[in-house]
C-alpha cells in the first residue's frame, strides 16, 4: 500500500510491465520477471513499446494540430511517460482537454504527473474499468463536452479485453455515445504478424501477468471499426501509420495501428 492506494506487487500487471519496456522506474520485480521472459522471445518488444508511443503523439498532433480535435479520452493510460496525450494535444493547441482512465491502482498513484496541463487546457483522471462505459462517459462528461466531438484513445488496451467481454460492443457503445467527427484510435497486438515469436511471447507474458492478452487477426481488428471511416493509411502494421512511427530495429512489429472517425448519422 502506498498513499492510501493498495496494489499487489508479487504479481505482474500490464501497466508496470510496459513501464519497465518504456525504460520507465514504477516497476517491481514479478514485473522485470514477466517482462524479461517476454524480451528473451521477443526482442523486439522495447521497440514495440516506444513505437506505440510515437504512434499516440503522431496521431495526437494530427488531430489536435490539422483536424480541430480539443477532446481527448485515453483510456488505457498507463503509467506517465514522455510525450503523454496532453502534452502532445496541448502543445498543438493548449485549450484541449483530456481525460485519462485506467483502472490499475498504480496508475492512479502517479495519476498527479498527469495532471499537470496548464489553463486553458484541462485534465482529468478517472480510475475505472473500460468495461464500465456508463461510468466513464460520465465522469469524463464533468471535464469533456460529449455532444462535441472526442477522440477515444485505446492504445494497447483491448488485446486486455477477452471475446467474452464483447469488446467489439465495448467499443460500439463508447462511438454510439459520441458525437459525430469523433474518432477511434487503436493499437491491437496482431495474431498474424511473426506468428511464432508472437505466439510464444504472449504464451510467458500470460502466465505471468493478471491480466492476459488476447491477440487478433487484421480482421477482426477491423471488426473494431466497422461504420467507421478509416482515416488512410487505414490498419497498419505497427511503425507504417505514419513517417516518423518506426524506431529503428526489426520490421514486422507484431502490433496493429489505425485511426478512423464517426460519419454523421447511425452507425
Ligand atoms: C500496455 S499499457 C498501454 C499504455 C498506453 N495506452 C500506451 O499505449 O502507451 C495498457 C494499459 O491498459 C490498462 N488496462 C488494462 N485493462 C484495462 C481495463 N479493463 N480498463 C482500464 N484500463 C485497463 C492497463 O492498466 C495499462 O495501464
Amino acid at each position: 500500500m502506498t498513499g492510501g492506494v493498495t496494489f499487489d506487487v508479487s504479481v505482474a500487471h500490464p501497466a508496470r510491465i510496459y513501464d519497465y519496456w518504456l525504460g520507465g522506474k514504477d516497476n517491481f520485480a514479478a514485473d522485470r520477471v514477466a517482462a524479461e521472459e517476454v524480451l528473451t522471445v521477443m526482442p523486439a518488444m522495447a521497440q514495440i513499446a516506444r513505437s506505440v508511443r510515437l504512434f499516440l503523439a503522431a496521431v495526437v498532433h494530427h488531430l489536435a494540430a490539422d483536424v480541430g480535435i480539443r477532446q481527448f479520452l485515453d483510456i488505457g493510460t498507463g503509467l506517465p511517460t514522455a510525450n503523454n496525450t496532453h502534452e502532445v494535444a496541448q502543445r498543438a493547441v493548449p485549450e484541449a482537454r483530456i481525460v485519462y482512465v485506467d483502472n490499475d491502482p498504480i496508475v492512479l498513484l502517479h495519476a498527479g504527473a498527469l495532471l499537470t496541463g496548464t489553463r486553458p487546457g484541462r485534465c482529468a483522471y478517472v480510475d475505472a474499468d473500460v468495461r464500465d462505459p456508463d461510468r466513464v462517459l460520465t465522469e469524463a462528461g464533468s471535464l469533456l463536452d460529449l455532444t462535441e466531438p472526442v477522440a477515444v484513445m485505446m492504445l494497447g488496451l483491448l488485446h486486455f479485453i477477452p471475446d467474452a467481454d464483447d469488446p467489439y460492443s465495448l467499443t460500439r457503445y463508447y462511438l454510439d455515445s459520441l458525437a459525430p467527427g469523433s474518432y477511434l484510435a487503436i493499437s491491437h497486438a496482431s495474431s498474424d504478424i511473426n506468428t511464432e515469436p508472437q505466439r510464444a511471447a504472449v504464451e510467458r507474458y500470460n502466465a505471468r501477468s493478471a491480466t492476459p492478452i488476447v491477440l487478433r487477426s487484421k480482421a477482426e481488428v477491423a471488426r473494431f471499426f466497422g461504420g467507421l471511416d478509416l482515416v488512410p493509411p487505414g490498419i497498419t502494421p505497427l511503425g507504417q501509420w505514419a513517417p516518423g512511427t518506426a524506431i529503428p530495429g526489426p520490421v514486422g512489429l507484431p502490433t496493429y495501428t489505425a485511426l478512423a472517425r464517426k460519419p454523421a448519422g447511425p452507425l
